[in-house]
């Protein structure tokens, strides 16, 4: 079984990039909605969040964890990989690789929390395989509580990444990295506002396309995580009425959370 989790459903969408690879691989998901946002969290309570969602998901069975969570990736996925003896899958190296593959002019735009971007992980992963890009980044610390809202298409959000991304436009990036797994949910208002020429990186499919390469390579880490008749999981640390709708979208069917204090 494969072991998910986010500060809340943005991680839904790796759930569900995971799910369309593999309908056969069960999942445990856990957003930890009783704390989020993360973005905003300092980078020893990310860790310790982190730790404690690890945990969860092992007790239930989990064999391979994938962080489906930009801020903790960045500032939790080295102390995962050191304290547990299990595969850790994070969002950031494969949206780098990617980004790093298309990118013509080496101007590269990343939006993403605070956490994630005040890490700078994802400059220094650049820097580190393409040295001749710029990473121009925009902490975007509104639009993770918007689509927590369900506030996808609404004009107040429409207004807010526009002003967001104004900045990104006037450098003239030419591949934005969509650095919260949130943010694919906003993918719609996002590409005609950065300009349909960019490239649009979405580390929510890339952590699910990296994960597949690791199957790929390893039939025996496939054969671990094949649990026949077991049913997706999907649970919570606090329930709200807008999230059990937006889950439902993000799957396009019903999707039952359970809530449970971790
Ligand atoms: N979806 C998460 C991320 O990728 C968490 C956002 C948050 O809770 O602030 O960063």
């Amino acid at each position: 079984m494969i072991g998910i989790f986010d500060s809340g459903v943005g991680g839904m969408t790796v759930a569900r990039a995971i799910e369309q690879l593999y309908p056969d691989l069960p999942y445990i998901y856990f957003g930890d909605l009783a704390h989020s946002p993360y973005g905003s969290k300092s980078r020893e309570m990310l860790i310790e969040y982190s730790c404690r969602n690890t945990d969860f998901l092992l007790a239930h069975g989990a064999k391979i964890i994938v962080i489906a969570c930009n801020s903790a990736s960045s500032t939790a996925s080295h102390c995962l990989t050191k304290n547990y003896p299990l595969p850790i899958v994070d969002v950031i190296t494969p949206a780098v690789n990617k980004a790093a593959r298309l990118s013509r002019n080496g101007r590269i735009g990343l939006i993403g929390t605070r956490a994630t971007v005040n890490s700078g992980v994802y400059a220094s992963r650049l820097q580190d395989i393409r040295p001749d890009c710029e990473i121009h980044s925009q902490a975007c610390p509104l639009l993770v509580p918007l689509v927590e809202e369900g506030w996808l298409d609404r004009r107040e959000t429409k207004m807010i990444v526009r002003k967001y991304l104004r900045p990104l436009r006037d450098k003239q990036i030419d591949t934005l990295i969509l650095g919260c797994t949130h943010y694919p949910l906003l993918s719609k208002i996002i590409i005609p506002r950065i300009g349909k020429r960019v490239h649009i990186i979405d580390s929510s499919v890339e952590a699910a396309l990296h994960l597949k390469s690791l199957l790929d390579a390893d039939s025996s880490l496939y054969a671990l995580l094949r649990a026949p008749a077991v049913e997706n999981r999907y649970f919570v640390s606090d329930l709200s009425s807008p999230v059990q709708s937006l889950a439902a979208s993000i799957f396009g069917r019903p999707v039952h959370l359970e809530k449970v204090d971790v």
